[in-house]
């Protein structure tokens, strides 16, 4: 969507903080112990309470409230029994929506001890999206985002999941202007727009440029041993800095 009034903008911030404190607290529930549909209840527990409903679950009949992601599973995982343990590297993307606005934000967090390889995975996926929101502005084309990420994982010896990347959002949790690689797209001509609301969401992996689906009809997983970190904002592109709809306060 693009933002057209104060109450578009105010709308927005108000599901975007409402996931935000959600995807917060679900990670303060993270220990060995607890299972991912323990977890994801405590999410749609939230989500309810403030008044949200969960986007996936609203837009696609996802079976679940919110995607929760282990180890090699990138995204799309469905809640279930599964017991996290201690040093998995577990993903929870929140999106929801609220008052007719949709906003989504993820991240991945990963259970003491925390083994070097997914520090970095992790430390290099904040730093990806950090530098694509510093190049998302208004006039410039829309491949700079894919571009800032792709140059940040390739520097760090990681890759960039190309078949998952960011979207627009705003009145729908997917909506125009579409999918937005990860990577550098050269004929993507598209230029952002002032207004304009979308995710960015990089997808960095230890090794994997591709996921794949497992066989439950959502889960995206990678090959064994490889390992994807993913942060994602929902942001309103301006002529500067773009602003953050999905920050907890
Ligand atoms: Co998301
Ligand atoms: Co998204």
């Amino acid at each position: 969507m693009s933002i057209n009034s104060e109450k578009d903008l105010a709308g927005l911030r108000k599901v975007g903080r409402v996931i935000a404190r959600c995807l917060q607290y679900m990670q303060s529930k993270l220990e060995p112990g607890i299972t991912t549909s323990e977890l994801d209840a405590l999410g749609g527990q939230f989500l309810s309470a403030h008044g949200a409903r969960s986007a996936p679950k609203l837009t696609y009949n996802f079976p679940g409230h919110t995607c929760i992601s282990v180890n090699e599973e990138a995204a799309h995982g469905i809640p279930g029994a599964k017991v996290l343990k201690a040093g998995d590297l577990v993903n929870i993307d929140v999106s929801a929506e609220l008052d007719g606005y949709f906003a989504d934000t993820g991240g991945s967090a990963i259970i003491p001890p925390e083994s070097k390889l997914h520090l970095r995975i992790c430390a290099v996926a904040r730093k990806a999206l950090e530098s694509a929101m510093l190049e998302a502005r208004a006039g410039v084309r829309l491949n700079r985002i894919g571009y800032a990420i792709e140059a940040e994982a390739v520097r760090n010896g990681f890759t960039v999941i190309e078949n998952l990347g960011s979207h627009g959002v705003g009145r729908a949790l997917h909506e125009e202007p579409g999918f937005i690689a990860g990577y550098y797209d050269k004929s993507d001509k598209r230029i952002l727009q002032e207004n304009q609301v979308i995710t960015i969401e990089p997808f960095i992996s230890s090794g994997a440029r591709e996921v794949f689906e497992n066989g439950d009809g959502w889960t995206l997983i990678t090959n064994p041993g490889v390992f994807t970190a993913q942060y994602e904002h929902t942001l309103v592109i301006t002529k500067g800095k773009p602003l953050i709809m999905t920050l907890p306060a």
